[in-house]
């Protein structure tokens, strides 16, 4: 087994709550636990696509107890421009991987811990089969909807975003007789809806992976309102779709394009079949930033130095995981075929039901 000295991180795709904790590990295992040199990649890929490529050494020194706590990522991150298919100003696309590829191999490393979610690892995967980078993964996500690990870092602190979000709603809800909307984040999956919605007290909780009529949801509200409760809250997850099947996104610069506004058409329709006063609140980035929840700062830590320490063994091309209360490893290739979704039928869901939570089917 070749030696290692020195090994790079890098932070992809959408940013979250705790990536600085798992970079805090990563340098803090490497520098003290095997004597390595850590470089820190700014921007994902981006940093090493950029002449000269933009990295630096990253000092032990600066990953005191305040990184742990801090929000965001200190080597930024992109979630859009993949190598392999770049845009260009003029609108065509290439393949720039063998400049990315080339970028790594500038900076004279052993080994690469990349800290993405399964988009972002596809990307680096195939960059490091392609240029023969030794490669770990990290997984971290609000959306959770990674295979193979029962929580991805960020994940937590989103749930309690969102939780509070209902917290703070639930009041003027009740001092205003409104029905309130809650519309949170999860890409595809309706992890975050279901997990807030349970947690918060919600009554209506709409994730994409359960169809809804909008009868059953006015029927719960008019239930509600039977039993003499004056409000109702209800969390609808982004990518719910309307009742013709159709997404709700927004076109971002550049062309990406983001879900978001379903809780306005889910607000309108609910006003329009019950008369009900009703408000709405989309959540948006809020669920991403700030301070990492205990539960993600220890994912992140557990995550950071399991990472290092398959370096230290030699086992690359893995994802770090979490799964029957420990920290395991998994191929990178199953962690990135392995999508996870709400399961309709699992024990939230049910739990969900057994509480009389309307999830918008009959
Ligand atoms: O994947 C994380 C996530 O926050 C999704 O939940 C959301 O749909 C998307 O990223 C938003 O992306 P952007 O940061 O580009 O607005």
């Amino acid at each position: 087994m070749a030696k290692i000295r020195r090994i790079g991180v890098l932070t992809s795709g959408g940013d979250c709550a705790g990536l600085n904790a798992v970079l805090r590990a990563v340098v803090l295992r490497a520098s003290q636990g095997h004597g390595w040199e850590v470089v820190g990649i700014r921007k994902g890929t981006a940093g090493l696509l950029a002449r000269p490529v933009e990295a630096r050494e990253l000092d032990p020194a600066d990953f005191s107890g305040v990184i742990l706590r801090t929000g965001g990522t200190i080597l930024g991150t992109t979630n859009k421009n993949d190598p392999f298919d770049y845009p260009q100003p003029d609108g065509t696309r290439v393949d720039r991987s063998g400049e990315v590829i080339e970028g790594y191999d500038m900076l004279g490393l052993d080994a690469l811990i990349g800290i993405g979610g399964d988009g972002s690892h596809a990307i680096l995967r195939r960059l490091a089969l392609q240029g023969g980078i030794n490669l770990v993964g990290v997984p971290k996500t609000i959306d959770n909807d990674l295979g193979h690990t029962e929580v991805s870092v960020g994940y937590a602190t989103a749930v309690d975003v969102a939780t509070y979000g209902l917290d703070h709603l639930q009041p003027t809800a009740a001092s205003h007789s409104r029905v309130m909307v809650l519309e949170v984040m999860g890409r595809d999956a309706g992890h975050i809806a279901l997990n807030a919605g349970i947690a918060g007290g919600a009554d209506i909780i709409l994730i994409p992976e359960i169809p809804y009529g909008i009868a059953h949801v006015a029927a719960k509200i008019e239930a509600l309102k039977q039993a003499g409760r004056n409000f109702a809250l209800a969390v609808v997850a982004e990518a719910v779709k309307t009742e013709d099947g159709e997404s709700v996104t927004q076109l971002q610069a550049g062309g990406h394009v983001t879900y978001g506004g379903i809780g306005h058409y889910i607000g309108a329709r609910i006003a329009e079949e019950t008369g009900a006063e009703t408000r709405i609140t989309v959540l948006g980035h809020l669920q991403r930033g700030g301070s990492p929840t205990p539960r993600d700062r220890l994912m992140a830590s557990i995550f950071g130095v399991h990472a290092v320490d398959l370096i230290a063994e030699g086992r690359f091309d893995r994802m770090v995981a979490w799964s029957g209360r420990r920290v395991i490893d998994v191929p990178l290739a199953d962690a990135i075929a392995g999508y996870r979704a709400v399961d309709p039928a699992g024990a939230l869901v049910c739990t969900a039901r057994g509480l009389g939570i309307c999830l918008g089917d009959a």
